[in-house]
This record gives structure tokens, C-alpha cells and sequence, in this order.
């Protein structure tokens, strides 16, 4: 037998369950079928039962062969197959019990024909699930039915975000586009449901790709698989995610693809990566005001601010309407301790203040003490070590301190244990990312990111094309 057949033979299956199921309900209606003559269908019922037998087997052979020939796992199919060798021997059964005892009445054959039903509608129902899936039934119902009944399975995702003032230190992939998969693709590319046997889940199976190999082409990234399904217009039968679904917004796309040009490196940051705000900014958080302080403070006046943008200060307003500024040293790297001691008069109006590639050391540590709406503190790329760090916790509505490729330590950072409103610490590339004690930074009262540890690489690592 040419080797083609049994796979054709297990696809068949779907379509042969149906001959069962008919032969069976049309049995077992003749039998129910109110008439005069109980015992007038028997020879048809008979016959009815014996074809419903034969098609059960045939049913239950080439659904086994279809089992062993596409690789589902034992787990998913179990209680459908025990379900389906059930239904066609409780047909071979009632199949004997009528011929035997050439009556319809007999209270045996009653169970034994209730028993058919319930095995029948089950092994369908499970059968069902299979191939379209455990939702397919219940997804199309109001949300508020399936969620009384517990039948919303499917993850809910929040859509990508990010925070405006540190969006360079989110990661790339795990902060960007496995969000933007969770978002448009996870619902029917999981670990569940592996539509086109690809899992959008995770690092290992997105490089694992599909049913037709690898979706991420690293030598020409953008003929990607990923994308190109992406790309494709959306009346294409290949467009990803299907034209029914929740389409990801252009921005998304744009995300996926300026990842795949920039390498599909699963470590870098967006700031690494070296793509361009614009790319990202319309996934900016809506309220990031809120997180600033409302405070009633005297407008400054312009020539104080005058001053100090002379002096090499940026200097900007949060808001048209807010008196509380932003402050940084971009324009102004060789600003030093002494430098900075000209921002007195504005102590108080300091909400953002970037320190980063500054000459700064720790002796300004006393001085940042004292803004008092202080929220956000960047001290990248500088020689601070932290060494005066309890002085922040004057600094009561910090929220979030920037730290990376600076020089500080494990210990110094844990001197901001019992901060009163710190929530985040970035601290990429620095010592302090290098100490083994991970452990003991977990439990801090505030979040340290660190992005990814410098691991030595295993030849096995590396993924070969
Ligand atoms: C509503 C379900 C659904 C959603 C949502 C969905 N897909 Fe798919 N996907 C499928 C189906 C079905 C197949 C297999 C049939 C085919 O190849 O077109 C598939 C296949 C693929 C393949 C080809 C895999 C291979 O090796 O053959 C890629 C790549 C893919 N999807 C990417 C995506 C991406 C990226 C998203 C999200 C942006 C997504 N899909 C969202 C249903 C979906």
C-alpha cells in the first residue's frame, strides 16, 4: 500500500465520525418513534444498528490512525477516543440486545439506549473541541454568560505601554514585542492552541517558528515570516492575525519590524537597538503627569531661569500649567558638583532632574536631598556610587532613580531600603548588576531592573543558520 494512504486515511476521519452519528440518531429515533405496533421497525432498527456498529469502528480505526499519524499528544485526545471505542461498543451491544431479544420494550435496551446517547454527544462534543478548539462554542456567547460560567479561558493582555522617562531601558523583545504577540497573536499561536504549530509565547518557540520552519530570518529579517504575514494585505488568506481578529495597530507592526532590523536580539534595550522615540512614543503611559506632584509654588521668575539655561542648565516647563520643571545637563556635560549649586533658587520647582554623563560625583547627593518634589533622578553614565544615597530619602516623592553605567554598588543601593516613595531602580552596566547576590536585591522595597546579566556564552547558545 502506497505510504500516503494512512495519513489520508486519519484526515478522513472528521468527515467519517458523521456517518456514525447519523446512522446512530436515525436508530435511535426509529426506535422512539411513537406508533401503534411497538415491535412493526425492529428488522430496520436492526439494520439501523448494525450499520451505526460497523461505522463506529470504522469511526474509531481511522481516528487512531489520524492520532498516530499528526503527533497530537496522548493528553489531548485521551477521553475522546475512550469516549469513542465506548460508543461504538454500546452499539454493538444494543445491537445484539435487540436481536436477541426481538423487542423494543425491554428495559435493557432503554439504558442501553440512553447510554449510546450520552456517549455519542460527548465524544462529539470532545471531538469538536479538537479541531476548533475548547472556545468554539462558547466564545461567540455574551461575556457576561461566559464569565458566570467560568468559560473565558482566554489570557487577557494588557496593550503595550511605556513610560516616557525610561523607555531607553525597557528591553526590546520582553518589553515590547512579546506584548505586541500577547496582544494580537496569543489567542490562537499558545501553547494550546498552536495554530500552523507555531507558539508566539516565548524566546525558545518563536525561534522554534512553524509548521513550515523558522518565522524569524535573521539574514534577511525583513522577509521574515513574522512580518511578512504582518504585511500582507488583509483580504490575503495568509494574513496574520486573520482578518476577523483584532488587528495591531501600524505602530506595532512598525515595532516588530524596526526589532527584525535591528538584529531580533532578545537582551538589547530600545535605547541599545538605537531606534528613534518617534517609533515608540505613541505607546507613551496616558497620565504620566499624574505620577508629579500637585504643589502650589510662585511662578519663577524668567530671568532666575534666564540665568541658568545661560550657565548651560535645560531647563523646561512639565507643563503649560504646572510651575514644576524638568532640569538636565544634556548640553552641559563638563556641569559639575560646584555647577550645580546655582540650581538653589529652583530646589523646590525640580521634578525631573538628569544628571546623566555629568561630572557630578556623590558630594552632590546632599544637595538633590533637598528638592523636595523631586520624582525622577537620572544619574546614568556618571561616577556616582551611591555612597550618600540615605540623603535621598529627604527626597520623599522619588519615584524613580536611573543608575545605569554608573559606578554604584550592591550595599550603597540598599542604603534606599526604607525610601518612602521609590518604586523603580535602573541600573544596567553597573557594578552593582554584576554582584551575585541577586537574591538579596529582590528584597528591596523597590524594584531594581538590571537588565540582562552578561552571561558567558555557551556554544550552545548560539543559534546557527
Ligand atoms: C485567529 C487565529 C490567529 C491569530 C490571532 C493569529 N494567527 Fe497566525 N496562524 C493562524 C492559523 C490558522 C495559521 C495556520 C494556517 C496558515 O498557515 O495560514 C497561522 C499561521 C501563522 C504563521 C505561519 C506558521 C508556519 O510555519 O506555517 C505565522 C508566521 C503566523 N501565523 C503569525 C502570526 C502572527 C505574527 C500573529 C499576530 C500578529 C498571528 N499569527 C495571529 C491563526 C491565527
Amino acid at each position: 500500500m502506497p505510504l500516503f494512504i494512512f495519513p489520508l486515511i486519519g484526515r478522513f476521519h472528521p468527515l467519517i465520525v458523521h456517518l456514525p452519528i447519523g446512522f446512530i440518531l436515525f436508530a435511535l429515533i426509529l426506535m422512539y418513534y411513537p406508533r401503534k405496533d411497538k415491535n412493526l421497525l425492529l428488522p430496520t432498527v436492526q439494520f439501523a444498528l448494525l450499520l451505526s456498529t460497523l461505522m463506529s469502528f470504522f469511526a474509531c480505526i481511522t481516528g487512531i490512525i489520524l492520532y498516530n499519524q499528526e503527533g497530537y499528544a496522548f493528553d489531548t485526545v485521551r477521553n475522546h477516543l475512550i469516549l469513542g471505542i465506548l460508543t461504538a461498543l454500546t452499539c454493538l451491544s444494543l445491537f445484539l440486545l435487540v436481536k436477541k431479544h426481538q423487542t423494543l420494550s425491554d428495559p435493557k435496551i432503554h439504558v442501553g439506549s440512553a447510554i449510546l446517547f450520552l456517549c455519542l454527544t460527548f465524544t462529539g462534543h470532545l471531538g469538536g473541541n479538537l479541531t476548533h478548539g475548547e472556545t468554539y462554542l462558547t466564545e461567540v456567547l455574551p461575556e457576561g454568560i461566559q464569565e458566570t460560567f467560568g468559560w473565558k479561558i482566554e489570557e487577557q493582555f494588557e496593550p503595550l505601554s511605556l513610560d516616557g522617562e525610561a523607555w531607553e531601558e525597557a528591553l526590546f523583545y520582553e518589553d515590547v514585542v512579546q506584548p505586541i504577540l500577547n496582544q494580537n497573536c496569543h489567542s490562537c499561536h499558545n501553547e494550546k492552541n498552536s495554530k500552523g504549530d507555531l507558539i508566539l509565547t516565548s524566546k525558545e518557540s518563536l525561534l522554534e517558528g512553524g509548521k513550515n520552519g523558522e518565522v524569524i530570518f535573521h539574514k534577511t529579517p525583513m522577509e521574515s515570516e513574522l512580518l511578512e504575514r504582518m504585511l500582507l494585505p488583509l483580504d490575503h488568506e495568509d494574513h496574520m492575525p486573520p482578518k476577523e481578529k483584532r488587528q495591531p495597530v501600524e505602530a506595532e507592526v512598525e515595532l516588530i519590524k524596526a526589532w527584525l532590523l535591528t538584529g531580533a536580539s532578545f537582551e538589547e534595550t530600545l535605547g541599545q537597538s538605537g531606534i528613534s522615540v518617534d517609533l515608540v512614543s505613541s505607546f507613551f503611559a496616558k497620565n504620566e503627569t499624574s505620577i508629579y506632584p500637585e504643589v502650589q509654588l510662585e511662578p519663577l521668575k524668567e530671568d532666575v531661569l534666564k540665568k541658568l539655561k545661560g550657565q548651560g542648565f535645560f531647563i523646561e516647563k512639565l507643563s503649560v500649567t504646572s510651575p514644576l520643571l524638568k532640569v538636565s545637563t544634556i548640553n552641559f556635560p563638563e556641569a559639575d558638583n560646584q555647577d550645580l549649586e546655582s540650581l538653589e533658587p529652583i530646589l523646590a520647582y525640580i521634578t525631573i532632574l538628569d544628571l546623566s554623563l555629568s561630572n557630578v560625583t556623590d558630594d552632590v547627593i546632599p544637595l538633590v536631598g533637598k528638592m523636595e518634589n523631586l520624582t525622577i533622578l537620572k544619574l546614568n553614565e556618571t561616577k556616582i556610587e551611591g555612597k550618600s544615597f540615605e540623603m535621598l530619602e529627604e527626597n520623599t516623592r522619588l519615584i524613580q532613580l536611573h543608575l545605569t553605567k554608573s559606578m554604584v554598588s550592591g550595599d550603597n543601593l540598599e542604603k534606599l531600603n526604607s525610601h518612602p516613595s521609590l518604586q523603580k531602580v535602573f541600573a544596567f552596566e553597573t557594578p552593582l548588576a554584576k554582584e551575585i547576590n541577586v537574591e538579596k536585591l529582590k528584597e528591596l522595597s523597590f524594584k531594581v531592573e538590571l537588565g540582562n546579566f552578561e552571561l558567558p556564552s555557551l556554544p550552545t547558545d548560539q543559534v546557527k543558520y
